[in-house]
């Protein structure tokens, strides 16, 4: 039954391509943003309490199903849950494990692509000389494609296809592609990083000036890591942390049952998930947190920097910054930097085409090729709106139903079928097979009652975020019978477009009108694509399901 022979090559490959899957833009853009918005030091403790009842135990529970499936023939998750149970809705439950990749992948490629454009402009020293409202602007030309590459006007796009293309090529080499591009990779990101890190750390306040007498880059270490109790009883930054948990480790993707799925049968997993996990969270909190916030810290100040931190800011403000170094060492630091998040994203992106290619195979009998190219037509068709109409908010919007919402979904779904439809009995048995190491018995009450629990707060918070994401304040008015009022970032507001009709109605500017109705058009052209992806797989899984007749294999 098994078509795949293909297994990793050795543990440190199938780890290091773990960890290269894991370590992504979300280490280095998103964890910074994140902890500077939601209060530096008081973000910390959250996401530490995340990682370990949240993150690691999922963690070991897509590891075991992807090595489960892996050992009955099936290398993504609509089938893998089948085997767990018959009941139909948990094969179209594990749809969503191929699409968070084909959609995630359709605008993390995008992002990808500016990372390899900007290797090429500090090549080309093209942000030497120029002013931090001139670095600023260059990006703002850039996504808004109004920028020439070799004369043809389009930059980005030509960029994005680029990536598109190294993407397919390497996928089309299977997992010795993803394993030498993670070999060579991830050693390299984190060389990179530590170089960065060590100019962070050396900077101090020689970076003053008239301008920004307070600038000093162990500011913006202190204001990271100074703990502060005070934002534990505040659902909002749990919401933020968790939700970083899941984007960073990759869990609720459906991308580590994948990987998992061509480890041998008798591989452990609970310690290679532990150190993949591990070694992202290395990354993530000291390289990514030593790198934007201090330089910026360094440079600009503290002030500066909780102000105006986003993700845009690594291509808007850095070259500026290493400008200030002198042209050569700038024109090395950009290419470092650039380069990191490049290697970094790539790694990822990579492992996104991993569930979309194991089901062909699996079902269809794809070869290696054509699974390859197929995801390369997905990317185009789902990612080049999300750089035609990225002013127009497409891009948004998948990040947030595909990136936020369907991720923490999938996770919920998933874990109730594995500790209770399942069973957390066969569940643990399965964690723990092979395992060189003896996991704490406690992780099995955990799985079963705390990580449930915990994801389904976090979509429940998501789906009535209170006004002004102000909690406290929220339930004061809910007992003193003023009821519930939502926040404009809440699900349900989000979902009908609330506060973009409000500000129609609100408006009396023909023209603001008018903009405003373009952005609901494209965020719910957006939606329809992503509502399309989503049907189209499941017809796909309905038709293999069909094509199988009894065959699926059970647990021998
Ligand atoms: N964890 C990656 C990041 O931090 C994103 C990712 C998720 C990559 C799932 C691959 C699969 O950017």
């Amino acid at each position: 039954m098994n078509k795949h022979h293909e297994v990793w090559g050795s543990r440190l490959g199938l780890i290091l391509a773990m960890a290269g899957n894991a370590i992504g833009l979300g280490n280095f853009l998103r964890f910074p943003v994140q902890a500077v918005r939601n209060g530096g030091g008081a973000f910390i403790i959250p996401y530490l309490v995340c990682l370990v009842l949240m993150g690691i135990p999922l963690l070991w529970v897509e590891w075991s199903i992807g090595r489960r499936g892996g050992r009955l023939g099936y290398h993504s998750t609509p089938f893998m849950m089948h085997t767990l149970s018959k009941r139909p809705f948990w094969k179209y439950a594990g749809v969503f494990g191929i699409f968070n990749n084909l959609a995630i992948a359709s605008y993390y490629c995008f992002i990808e692509s500016w990372t390899l454009a900007y290797v090429w402009h500090s090549l080309r020293q093209t942000f030497t000389g120029l002013s931090q409202s001139e670095v600023v602007r260059h990006f703002d030309n850039y996504v808004d494609l109004t920028t020439r590459f070799l004369g043809i006007p389009g930059e980005a796009v030509f960029f994005f296809l680029i990536c598109v293309a190294l993407n397919t090529y390497v996928l089309s080499r299977g997992l010795k592609g993803i394993e030498r591009v993670a070999t060579a990779g991830v050693p390299l990101l984190i060389l990179f990083g530590l170089f960065l890190a060590g100019k962070a750390l050396t900077l101090g306040s020689s970076g003053a000036t008239e301008e920004f007498p307070d600038a000093n880059s162990w500011a913006g270490l202190e204001f990271l890591w100074k703990p502060q109790y005070h934002s534990l009883s505040d659902p909002k930054v749990w919401l933020a942390a968790a939700g970083q948990i899941f984007f960073t480790i990759s869990v609720g993707w459906g991308m580590i049952h994948a990987y998992a799925s061509y480890v041998r049968s008798n591989e452990d997993i609970a310690l290679n998930g532990l150190t993949a996990g591990m070694s992202n969270e290395f990354v993530e909190i000291v390289l990514g947190s030593l790198v934007v916030v201090p330089i910026a810290a360094g440079y600009l100040g503290i002030g500066w920097v909780t102000e105006n931190i986003s993700f845009g800011a690594a291509f808007q403000t850095m070259p500026f910054l290493f400008g200030k170094w002198g042209p050569v060492l700038a024109t090395f630091a950009g290419v470092m930097w650039f380069g990191l998040l490049f290697l970094a994203a790539i790694t990822s992106s990579l492992a996104m085409g991993m569930p979309w290619m194991g089901f062909m195979r699996d079902e269809f009998n794809w070869s290696r090729m054509r699974g390859a190219v197929s995801f390369g037509v997905i990317l185009l068709m789902m990612g080049l709106p999300t750089v035609f109409f990225y002013r127009q908010g497409f891009f948004d919007e998948y990040d947030y139903w595909a990136g936020t919402v369907s991720l923490v979904l999938f996770a919920l779904l998933e874990i109730i079928l594995f500790a209770w439809v399942f069973g957390i009995r066969k569940g643990w048995n399965e964690i723990v097979m092979g395992a060189d190491i003896r996991l704490p018995g406690l992780f099995r009450y955990v799985i079963k009652y705390v990580t449930p629990l915990l994801i389904l707060s976090v979509l429940v918070g998501a789906v009535i975020t209170p006004e002004g994401n102000d909690w406290l304040v929220a339930f004061r008015d809910l007992f003193h019978g003023y009821g519930w009022k939502l926040d404009d970032n809440s699900l349900i507001m989000q979902l009908t477009n609330s506060a973009l009709y409000d500000q129609i109605a609100r408006s009396t500017d023909p023209l603001e009108i008018a903009g405003l109705k373009e952005k609901i058009f494209f965020r719910n052209m957006a939606r329809l694509m992503l509502l399309g992806l989503f049907a189209g797989l499941c017809l796909l899984v309905r038709f293999a399901f069909v094509r199988r007749g009894k065959q699926i294999t059970e647990e021998s």
